[in-house]
C-alpha cells in the first residue's frame, strides 16, 4: 500500500484490511456469545461508522435489530468538544439491550452523550462497540465493552473515518504523515485518480 493524499495532507497505511476484518469477526463473536437470547438493537453512529457497522452486522448470527443516529462532533482534524446530535434516538428503548456502534472512542464525549441519552429513554443494558480506541485522548469513565483495536492518538482515516469528507472509502486505515507540498502529487487508490 502507498501513501495518499487528501486535501493538503499526506496519509501512510497503518491497519490493513485484513487485520480489520480479524478484529472485527472477533468482537463479533464476543457479541454473540454476550447477547444471546436478548435481542440486542444495535443503533450505529453516523457518519463514521457505517461500514464498520455493516461488515459487523454481517457476523451477528443471533436475532437484532439495528438502527441509525446521527452526531458531529469533529471539524477538520480535532474535536470541537460539543456533540450536535443531527438525527436522534426513534426507536422505543424501554426495557432494550442496546449496543452503540461507533468507529472510534476519541475524548469519548460523543459515546458519553448517548449512553446517558439511552439509559434516560430506559435501556437496561447499555453496551459499547467501537472499531477503534484512543485510550491516550480517551477522558470519559464509560466502560467500552467491545473495543476492536487500539489505536496511537495519531489523526487516522478511512475504513468510515474521514479528513474533511475525504476518505471514508478507503478499506484500510491510514495516519496523517505530513502537510502536503502545494505540487505534491499522489495516486489515489481505488479510483486512480491524480490530485
Ligand atoms: P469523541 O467524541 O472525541 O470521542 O470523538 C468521536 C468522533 O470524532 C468519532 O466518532 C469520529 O467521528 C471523530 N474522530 C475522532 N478521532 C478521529 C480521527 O483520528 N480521525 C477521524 N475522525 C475522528
Ligand atoms: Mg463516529
Amino acid at each position: 500500500m502507498s501513501k495518499i493524499k487528501l486535501h493538503d495532507k499526506i496519509f501512510k497505511p497503518k491497519i490493513s484490511a485484513a487485520e480489520i476484518s480479524k478484529a472485527v469477526s472477533d468482537v463479533a463473536s464476543s457479541i454473540n456469545k454476550d447477547l444471546k437470547g436478548k435481542k440486542p438493537l444495535f443503533l450505529a453512529v453516523l457518519n463514521g461508522s457505517f461500514m464498520f457497522a455493516s461488515d459487523l452486522m454481517k457476523k451477528i448470527k443471533i436475532d437484532c435489530e439495528i438502527s441509525f443516529v446521527k452526531v458531529a462532533s469533529y471539524e477538520a482534524t480535532g474535536t470541537t468538544g460539543k456533540v450536535k446530535q443531527l438525527i436522534g434516538i426513534n426507536e422505543d428503548i424501554k426495557g432494550r439491550t442496546v449496543v452503540i456502534v461507533e468507529d472510534i472512542v476519541d475524548t469519548g464525549n460523543t459515546i458519553e452523550n448517548i449512553w446517558n441519552q439511552l439509559h434516560a429513554l430506559g435501556a437496561v443494558d447499555v453496551r459499547i462497540a467501537t472499531l477503534l480506541y484512543k485510550p491516550e485522548a480517551y477522558t470519559k469513565t464509560v466502560p467500552l465493552n467491545y473495543v476492536a483495536i487500539v489505536a496511537s492518538n495519531d489523526f487516522i482515516v478511512g475504513y468510515g473515518l474521514d479528513y474533511n469528507g475525504l476518505g471514508r472509502n478507503l478499506d484500510s486505515i491510514f495516519v496523517l504523515d505530513y502537510e502536503a507540498t502545494e505540487n505534491e502529487t499522489y495516486i489515489n487508490q481505488k479510483n486512480q485518480t491524480t490530485c
